[in-house]
Formats: structure tokens, C-alpha cells, sequence
């Protein structure tokens, strides 16, 4: 699974105002969009659903042409997480694209009702929403090439569960300097904690915008520390 999210040179994703904060540039915009054209699914938090109504498509017609050439659906099925089951149908999610799954809990299918009849796949997951038992399910339905873009919440938690394969971190020349803004990840208890390295594979630079890119479960080299 890539999970893919654009920060500013202090660690925030967004700013606390109800616009959304630009980070990338159209450049770092379009990259995501082929990592997009090249997944099976995508997948945003409810919390991001709500906040920014995102469409979450792939923009090129290019490359949504090629899909369709391979055999694939024109674009990578829309996933979203909600326990609540607080979600509106007015939103362009559900309006655009293709197939949509939403994963809830048992309280929240029944807050759903049929709200998204004849829109989403709506399948609960029980009491409480486990991020392995949901990659299980999109593991039997063939959807193997995950894009996780966010939001907090989203990325805390696949990676504390150890889930993440590839993290894609486009750094914008931004300072958001807010605390009250949302940050990357919140705090968890990742695996192997401070002490684990995670190996840095490519970093490359689009316009004012740089990106890099690791492989989360790949041994890095020990470091060894100077004698200060
Ligand atoms: N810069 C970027 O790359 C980027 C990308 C995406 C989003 N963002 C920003 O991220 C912010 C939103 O982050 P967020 O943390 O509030 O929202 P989020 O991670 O998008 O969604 C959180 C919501 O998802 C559901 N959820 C997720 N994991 C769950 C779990 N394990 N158990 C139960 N429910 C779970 C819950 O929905 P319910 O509340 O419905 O139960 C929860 O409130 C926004 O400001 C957005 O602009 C930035």
C-alpha cells in the first residue's frame, strides 16, 4: 500500500481554516494523479471527505484511456472509512467516478441507512473498524495496489498497524505554523518506534515542491553515530 500526502516544512497537511490549504504545485498535482491512474483503489478518511469534498479522480484522460486499454475501470474504485456513518450524499465523491466501497462499523451502517443506496458498496466491519481486516476484504476483491491520501487520522493509523509499504512525502515551501492545524500523523505508537529508520529511495524535486519517497519495511544501513 503507497500512502501518499503533501505537507508543509513544518509537518502540517492543511491549515485550521475552512479552505483547504494549496501544498502541491501542479506538478507534484499531476505525479499524483498518475500514482492514482496506476492504483486499483484510493482512499480517504471520512474526516477528509467532509472537510475538503474532494472528487478524487483521475484527471488525465490519457491515462484513464489507458486503464480502460489494459482492461482495467476507468478509474481506481473510491474507498472511505467512517465509524460514524456521518456522511453526506451530496458530496462529489459519491457524484463522480466509478465504483465507491464505504467501510463502516455496525453503529454506523445503521447511521447510514440507505442514504447511499444505489451509490456505495456499503460493508460494515463490526464493532470497531480494524485496518487489517480492511485490507483483507480489498485483498479478496482483487484490489491489491492500495493509494492511501489521508487525512491524519488515515495515515496514523495504517502506519501504528504497520501497514504502509511506500510513503510518497511531497514537501511544500509552506509554513503553516498553527497548532491547532492537522499534522501528518498524530501520536502512536508506531512499530519500532524513534529507533527505526525507514529507507529513503528516491527524492526529487518539482519546481518549489520536493519530494521523497521510502519503503517502510526495507532494512536500511545501521548509522553510526559521531562522537560528539
Ligand atoms: N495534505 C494532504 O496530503 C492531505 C490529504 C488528505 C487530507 N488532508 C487533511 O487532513 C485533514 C483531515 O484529517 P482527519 O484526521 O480529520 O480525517 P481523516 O483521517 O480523513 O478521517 C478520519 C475519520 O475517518 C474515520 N476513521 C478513520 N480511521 C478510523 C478507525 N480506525 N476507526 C474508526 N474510524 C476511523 C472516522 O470517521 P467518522 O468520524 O465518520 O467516524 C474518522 O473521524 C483535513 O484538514 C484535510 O485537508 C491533507
Amino acid at each position: 500500500m503507497l500512502l501518499s500526502v503533501a505537507t508543509s516544512l513544518d509537518g502540517y497537511i492543511d491549515d485550521a481554516s475552512a479552505q483547504r490549504l494549496l501544498l502541491s504545485n501542479s506538478a507534484d498535482f499531476d505525479e499524483v494523479d498518475r500514482l492514482r491512474a496506476e492504483s486499483d483503489a484510493v482512499l480517504i478518511g471520512a474526516g477528509t471527505l467532509r472537510i475538503d469534498n474532494p472528487r478524487l479522480l483521475v484527471n488525465s484522460a490519457e491515462r484513464r484511456a489507458t486503464r480502460v486499454s489494459s482492461g482495467r475501470p476507468e478509474y481506481p474504485v473510491k474507498i472511505t472509512v467512517t465509524a460514524s456513518g456521518e456522511l453526506d450524499p451530496q458530496l462529489r465523491f459519491w457524484h463522480t467516478g466509478g465504483a465507491k466501497i464505504v467501510y463502516t462499523t455496525t453503529a454506523g451502517a445503521v447511521r447510514l441507512g440507505d442514504r447511499l443506496v444505489d451509490t456505495a458498496e456499503i460493508v460494515c466491519l463490526g464493532d470497531r473498524l480494524d485496518l487489517t481486516t480492511l485490507l483483507d476484504d480489498l485483498a479478496a476483491r482483487g484490489i491489491h495496489r492500495l493509494m492511501v491520501e489521508g487525512g491524519t487520522r488515515m495515515h496514523t493509523g495504517f502506519l501504528a498497524a504497520d501497514l504502509v509499504d511506500e510513503i510518497r512525502l511531497a514537501i511544500a515551501p509552506i509554513l503553516v505554523g498553527d497548532a491547532a492545524a492537522p499534522r501528518f500523523v498524530g501520536p502512536a505508537l508506531f512499530p519500532g518506534g524513534p529507533q527505526r529508520r525507514l529507507h529513503l529511495t528516491g527524492v526529487e524535486q518539482l519546481g518549489d515542491v520536493a519530494v521523497m519517497n521510502y519503503l517502510v519495511g526495507a532494512p536500511t544501513d545501521p548509522v553510526h553515530p559521531p562522537d560528539l
